[in-house]
């Protein structure tokens, strides 16, 4: 039975891939600082799988801390979470996010190199394709990146790269996340942003609630069917089970992966409403608003090289997405502050 590092993990997407990673007959050790997450995600945790979470409370950065933590334990493999995420923020910290996503990531490779441990599944970001020239995208489209926080995933993917090409046995699955949304079938573990949500379900979800009086939909002239965004939401859980495949591809090959992980199929922020609004069986009031600088039109995935190499596609659709989205926002109208019985 291989042991995962899970850094990140009481974040929201390393939150269900832990469970994902169980259920797959992995052991998980779990470091977080707790920079952006709960510890009350670790009680939920629990109460899922029934066995005591296995963390440790550390700062990626910490190369000291990383370091001991390798000599202690054993692990065969790292999937690599822990990093700052909000778009808009970069841009107005950008060495804070330089400085944690770059030196966060070059402090794991560092302490896996010094133990002997060569086995990386990167969250990136479909970010990394810039503005899209051609859709759906595939991997081999153009890279750019138009915010900091874009900069950091561009960069970590080429990091990987040179580590690969210095120093054989070393493996890689970079993942190119969609638009991730939804929450686990049990209505105990889902996303908790921080003060105001950056994204559109998070917001729908809240506005659902009534935490938010309405949503600004950004943009409704631009050239898609309905003039709003059109983005590839991706069930959480789904995207789980993408880093089970991940995993289970390079510990059964010799070979690295740089991987879309999206349904392949683009939804726009009014159908987003309509189906949120089915899903809680509530009005959801929105208003136009101008568009939000540095948004593009459509982005969506050609899935197909995860398919036909990780064996991994996802199952769940929009309709499922609100849903379980629905299911853990009104079981935990306040997000992890106030634990539900
Ligand atoms: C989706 C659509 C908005 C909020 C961002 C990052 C990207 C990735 C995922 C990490 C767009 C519209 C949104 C609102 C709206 N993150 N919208 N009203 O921008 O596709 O991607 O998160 O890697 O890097 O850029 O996601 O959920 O913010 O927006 O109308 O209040 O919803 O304009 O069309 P986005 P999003």
């Amino acid at each position: 039975m291989s042991t995962i590092l899970l850094t990140g993990a009481t974040g929201y997407i390393a939150s269900h891939t832990w469970l994902a990673l169980q259920t797959a007959g992995y052991e998980v050790i779990g470091i977080d600082d707790y920079s952006n997450s709960s510890p009350e995600v670790l009680n939920r945790l629990r109460r899922l799988s029934g066995r005591e979470p296995d963390f440790e409370r550390l700062d990626v950065c910490d190369s000291v801390a990383m370091n001991d933590l390798f000599s202690r334990r054993t692990i065969d493999a790292v999937v690599h979470f822990a990093a700052f995420k909000a778009v808009g923020e970069s841009a107005a910290k950008p060495l804070a996010y330089y400085r944690n996503n770059l030196g966060g990531l070059v402090a794991v490779c560092q302490a896996m190199q010094q133990h002997g441990c060569r086995r990386l599944v990167f969250s990136s970001s479909a970010t990394v394709y810039g503005t899209p020239k051609k859709l759906p995208l595939t991997e081999d489209a153009p890279l750019s990146a138009t915010s900091p926080y874009g900069q950091t995933k561009l960069m970590s993917e080429l990091i990987l790269r040179d580590l690969e090409a210095s120093s054989p046995g070393w493996q890689t699955a970079c993942l190119r996340y969609f638009n991730p949304v939804g929450a686990h079938a049990s209505g105990l573990i889902g996303e908790d942003p921080r003060g105001t949500p950056n994204n559109l379900m998070p917001y729908v979800a809240q506005v659902a609630i009534g935490r938010r009086r309405h949503v600004q939909v950004f943009g409704q002239d631009y050239p898609t069917p309905d003039g709003t965004g059109v983005r590839d939401y991706i069930h959480v859980q789904d995207l789980a089970e993408g880093h089970v495949a991940a995993l289970q591809y390079i510990f059964d090959s010799s070979d690295s992966i740089t991987a879309n992980l999206g349904t392949g199929q683009g939804y726009s922020v009014l159908d987003v409403l309509s189906a949120y609004s089915r899903a809680s069986q509530r009005d959801i009031p929105y208003e136009f608003a101008p568009r939000r600088a540095g948004d593009v039109a459509l982005c969506y995935a050609d899935p197909t090289l995860a398919r036909e190499r990780l064996g991994w596609s996802a199952r769940f659709d929009l309709d499922r997405m609100c849903e379980d989205s629905w299911r853990w926002q009104s079981m935990n109208p306040n997000g992890y502050a106030a634990p539900v019985n």
